[in-house]
Parts: C-alpha cells; structure tokens; sequence
C-alpha cells in the first residue's frame, strides 16, 4: 500500500517588506541579503493572522468534498503557538468544519510537521480509510536590527496525507534520523523573539544534513544519482544550498547542474515569504514542483528537514503519475503578487504590535487584511477568530 501526499495548500499573508530597503535602512549592502542570505522579500504577519489563522487558511486549499469526512487525524506543526495548553488544532478544526478528529499540535521547532508528516504516515497505515490533514504554521521572529532579521517570514504549508493512492508523492519507507541535544537556536516562553547562536546554527544543520544523508546511503544503498531534485528546510534560501554543495561532488557534472537547477526552482517562493519555519521544508517543495517543468512521475525527490534543537531527517517521495494536475502553481503566483509592500515605518510598528495581554478587550483593525479567515480581536484571554462569508 502506498501512503503519500495527495494535495498541498499555501498561505502568506498579504504583506511583505522588501529587503533591499531593510538592508538600506540597516546599512547594510543589499548584495548580502540578496545575495549571501539569498532573500528577497520576507512576509509580515497583520495582528490578524497568526498560526491558527494561517494553518486554516492554508487548508482551505486542500479540503474538499471528497476529503473532509474523513480527515481522521489532524495534525498542527508549530512553534508559534497561541496557547501553551490547548492545541491550536482544535480552533482550525473548528474554523475548517472540520469534526472529531485527532486533533493535536506538535513542538519541535522547524521539524513540526515532519513530526506531523511521519505520524500521519503511521496513521493512514493503520486506518487506511481514514486521511490526516497536517499543517505547519509559524511567524518567524528574531527582532529588529538583529543578525536574524532578514530571515524572518510567516506562512502555512498545510498537507492531506493518504493511503492507497497518493496523487502527488508517494513516501518511501527508509528515512534516516539523526538528533541531540543542542543549544542553536530557542524561544524561552517568555520571549516573543527566538535566540539563536546564528553561524552555530548554520554549522549544525550542514553536520545534521550530513549525518543522515550518510545514514540514508547506508541503509539504502542509493547514491545522489538516484535523485532528481533534493529540498531542503529554507530558513534562507543560501543555506540548504550550503549542504547540498557538500554533497555535490558525488555527482557528475551533468547531475550537479540538474540539481543545482532544481534547487533554484525549489527557492522561489522562500525568497519571496522568508522562513515560515514548520513549513519552510514544504514550501521548498511546492515551489519545485510548481516551478519546474523538468520533473516527471516517477522521478525520486529527497527531503532534508531540520529542526532547531535538534533534530534532521532525510526521508524520499515518488513523484505520481499525474502530479501536475494537484498544483496550482498559478493562484501562488497571484498570492504573492497581489501583496502588498509596507514602508519600513509601517514594518516597524506592524512587528512591535501586540495584542493586550491583561484580559481587556481588543478588536484588531481588519481593513488591510482579507484573508477568508481572520483574528478579530481578543476578550478575556480569548482570540475571537472568524470564517468570512
Ligand atoms: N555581498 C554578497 N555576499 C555577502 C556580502 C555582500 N556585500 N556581505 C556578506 N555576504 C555573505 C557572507 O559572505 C555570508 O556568506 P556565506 O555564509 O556563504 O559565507 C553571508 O552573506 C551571510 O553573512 P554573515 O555570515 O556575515 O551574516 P550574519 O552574521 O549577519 O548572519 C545568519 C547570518 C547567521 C544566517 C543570521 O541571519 C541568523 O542568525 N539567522 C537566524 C538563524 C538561522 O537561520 N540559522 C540557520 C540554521 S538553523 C535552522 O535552520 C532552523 C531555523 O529555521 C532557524
């Protein structure tokens, strides 16, 4: 029986900043953030979306009638979390339709929804009737005028997983894991920013690529020829790039240049939204898929995801006769094309806008945002979100 990836759904909220103006306003040569970072734009989160709201908006895309009676399981990667008990699944199970699933949200920094992704495999084995909606959600955070402010971003990848006949990739079995306990990059729960031991971090996710990459081919026995494209988790665009060059010099020159294309392919809607974090690795891969015209069914895609903390895994998927037909490549593009682009002035206050924190009541200022779902405020402790008609 196959289990896979049957359909992929986007969401990033419709404002961005625009990096060459944060490397002016910084003072810092926009070649580095275009270049050495490898970004161009980063999305801004309004006050009215936040991982709830995002993952929601992220799963329109993907249910239908003929899936949403039997989402079975649904699974919320993040880790920017509205609450620190109840899991930000039940409010997107709510604002979805959605009813008496398994509904839970899963930590692991960047990893969340692979964590996400290999539990749904799991499930759908073991209830092949059944299908799992997993979604990972995040605003990336790191502070203004800090070193991690131009990798910041915010967005939602949201996937429906089955068994039987996946429509887009079929997962393989064999995945190579590789975890310790490290000190790279955290958010204490009293922090709204992340801290993060930057070019520690970058140092730790080539070593973690690596460990499991190796582990992979041992296992398998497979070599980089055996691959058509491999996705990286995208906290910039040049990062994954460093570790599939680690790599590279076990291909030929004609299957690095391939690589090195699809890679390209795989960046272009990372560069434009910035690290979403849980869903940093699957918006690699969506932009591939939706980019290239090189791929066909049949074709083995590797997928390296990385979790600050930390943990990696390097897992496969077969492309699916017919794949194409499941993207829609054309209504990202308008997504990102019909954001529109703040000042720094307004970046600035849009970042240090917080929503009250003593139980008075709030209602956040919708008029920028039109988003089919949306936070209206809070009351009481309690985030007040809506389905537009
Ligand atoms: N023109 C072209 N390139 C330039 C340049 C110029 N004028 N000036 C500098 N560069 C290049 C540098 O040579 C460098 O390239 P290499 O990395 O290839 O050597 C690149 O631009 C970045 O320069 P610095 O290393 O000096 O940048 P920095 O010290 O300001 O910080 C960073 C970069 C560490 C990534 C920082 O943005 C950061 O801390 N980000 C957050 C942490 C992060 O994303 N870590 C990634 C691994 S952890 C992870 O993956 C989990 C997660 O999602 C967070």
């Amino acid at each position: 029986m196959q289990i896979g990836i049957d359909k992929m759904g986007l969401f990033t909220p419709n404002t961005y900043l625009d990096l060459v103006m944060l490397a002016n306003a910084r003072g810092v040569d926009p070649d580095k953030y275009t270049i050495g970072i490898g970004q161009d734009q980063m999305a801004i989160a309004p006050l009215s979306q936040d991982s709830v709201t995002m993952a929601a908006n992220a799963a329109l895309e993907v249910l239908d009638d003929d899936n949403r009676d039997s989402i079975g399981l649904l699974i919320l990667g993040t880790e920017s979390g509205i609450d620190q008990s109840k899991a930000g699944a039940l409010y997107v199970q709510r604002l979805l339709g959605l009813k008496n699933a398994r509904a839970f949200e899963i930590k692991e920094a960047c990893y969340g929804a692979t964590a996400g992704l290999m539990t749904a495999y799991d499930f759908v084995a073991a209830h092949p009737e059944q299908k799992a909606l997993v979604i990972g959600s995040d605003i990336a955070r790191y502070g203004l005028d800090t070193p991690g402010e131009v990798t910041q971003g915010a967005g939602a990848v949201a996937m429906i997983v089955v068994s039987a006949a996946p429509r887009l990739l079929a997962l393989e079995p064999a995945t190579a894991i590789h975890s310790d306990d490290i000190q790279d990059f955290w958010r204490p729960n009293y922090s709204k920013e992340a801290f993060a031991r930057g070019k520690y971090s970058t140092e730790q996710y080539i070593e973690f690529f690596q460990a499991t990459w190796a582990d992979y081919r041992a296992q398998t026995g497979r070599t980089i020829s055996d691959f058509k494209a491999l996705t990286f988790h995208l906290p910039y665009t040049k990062m994954g790039l460093k570790a599939l060059r680690t790599i590279l010099p076990e291909a030929t020159e004609a299957e690095q240049a391939y690589l090195l294309d699809r890679y390209q392919e795989s960046t272009l809607y990372s560069r434009q939204i910035g690290n979403i974090y849980t869903g940093a690795l699957y918006l690699g891969f969506l932009s591939l898929l939706e980019q290239s015209t090189q791929l066909a069914a049949g074709d083995r895609i590797g997928l390296f995801s990385y979790g600050s903390g930390a943990i990696s895994e390097f897992f496969t998927g077969i492309l699916q006769p017919g794949f194409e037909k499941q993207l829609a490549g054309a209504d990202h593009k308008a997504m990102l094309a019909a954001r529109r682009q703040l000042t720094m002035a307004e970046y600035e206050n849009q970042f240090q806008a917080e929503l009250p924190e003593d139980g008075s009541e709030y209602e956040i200022d919708l008029a920028m945002d039109n988003a089919p779902i949306i936070l209206k405020g809070v009351k009481e402790h309690e985030r007040n979100y809506q389905v537009r008609d």
